[in-house]
């Protein structure tokens, strides 16, 4: 039954505006019915309600009223993490399935809430992980799925953005929040690594740390080390302050270093570079323009998420397994406080 399907969306403003309602939607709108749209920001609701051409009527500055007034086939999510749990929960009362933003929440009290009102009610939700469906990523892990390098031994990952103004990392409220680069920004590269490497992170070390010049109330900035259940083991490097090399937004570097060779993406031209050499030293250097039969990010993963409604396949990204990634963020946090390897296996809520 592929009909069209009604949603609520949660947030209007910052990256529902930027990103769901001025990219997204206008290639769903054969397929999704906006029926409601909810941010306490009235400035935001209004504006953004103009945009999608929405009557008064389904504009909610109270998030109770819009569950209760409209007859929605699943709402998605577009707050801010620390209002995750408070939607999920208010979703979980009227058994709404739920496209969520990442991260998951930004506490960990609240991912296991989250986890919990979910699992109890067998409601389907899902978490954006976008990165997992960009071109570039897409081939490197075709290069991997081929075997031509063999086994895989170890990933590195470089993260580096320059938001050292205040405002310029122009997502929630990341200057003010505990841990602004592993909850807000790394989970990404930690889900990456997990996506890479096949396996779920059996151990992990983390130092993380604010230097002096920075702006961010909260740690910046974070080194981790990793084990995965499959024996990979990876490290990460994360900086919200770099001032020389970038690797921001989509521009991140991944190695991944293999038996019989290396495969790097790297910003810029973000070609897939294979390494391979000879018996005699000499070294081949292979390029690899990315190319995907999936559409990239969000696109990807609403349209998994629609199929899954109609019966088909659950998402990659599925809650059960988003939770794999959202538990190395809260090791890698105690990690860090306790300066001390953590098993993240331990850190999944039990039911
Ligand atoms: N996948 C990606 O690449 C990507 C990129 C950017 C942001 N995000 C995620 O998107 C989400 C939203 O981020 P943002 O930067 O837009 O956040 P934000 O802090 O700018 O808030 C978005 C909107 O939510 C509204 N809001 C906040 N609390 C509310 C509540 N309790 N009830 C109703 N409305 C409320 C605010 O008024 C605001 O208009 C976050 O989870 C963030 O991590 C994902």
């Amino acid at each position: 039954m592929n009909t069209v399907k009604r949603v609520l969306l949660l947030g209007a403003g910052g990256w529902a505006r930027e990103h769901w309602i001025d990219i997204v939607w206008p290639d769903f709108r054969d397929k999704v019915e906006i029926v409601g749209l909810v941010d306490m920001n009235e400035k935001a609701l209004l504006s953004s309600g103009a945009v999608l051409g929405l009557s008064e009527e389904v504009l909610f500055t109270d998030m109770d009223k819009a569950f209760s007034a409209t007859n929605a086939d699943f709402c998605v999510i577009v707050l801010p993490p620390h209002a995750h749990r408070i939607a999920v929960e208010k979703a979980a009362r009227y058994n709404l399935p739920i496209l969520s933003e990442k991260p998951i929440a930004d506490s960990y009290d609240d991912v296991k809430a989250i986890y919990t009102a979910v699992s109890k009610k067998k409601l389907k939700m899902a978490v954006i992980q976008n990165y997992r469906y960009e071109a570039p990523i897409m081939t490197l892990k075709k290069v991997l799925e081929s075997k031509k390098l063999g086994r895989i031994d170890y990933i590195v990952a470089r993260y580096a953005s320059d938001y050292r103004q205040p405002g310029s990392w122009d997502v929630g409220s990341v200057y003010e929040m505990e841990h602004p680069l592993l909850v807000e920004g790394s989970i990404h590269h930690l889900d990456m690594i997990r996506n890479l490497s096949g396996s779920d992170c059996k151990t992990i070390q983390c130092t993380s740390w604010n230097p002096d010049w920075s702006n961010f109330k909260d740690n910046a900035n974070a080194m981790v080390m990793m084990e995965m259940d499959n024996g990979v083991k990876a490290i990460y490097e994360g900086s919200s302050l770099a001032a020389g090399t970038i690797n921001r937004w989509h521009q991140e570097y991944y190695r991944v270093e293999c038996e019989k060779g290396s495969v790097v993406v790297d910003r810029g031209d973000r070609i897939v570079r294979v390494y391979t050499r000879d018996e005699d030293g000499k070294q081949t250097i292979e390029e690899i323009p990315p190319v995907s039969e999936l559409a990239s990010g969000h696109h990807q993963i609403l349209t998994e998420f629609l199929r899954w409604l109609d019966g088909g396949p659950a998402p990659e990204t599925v809650l059960d397994d988003n939770i794999r990634s959202a538990v190395m963020v809260f090791a890698a946090i105690k990690s860090a406080e306790e300066n001390k390897q953590q098993i993240p296996r331990n850190f999944l809520p039990q039911l």
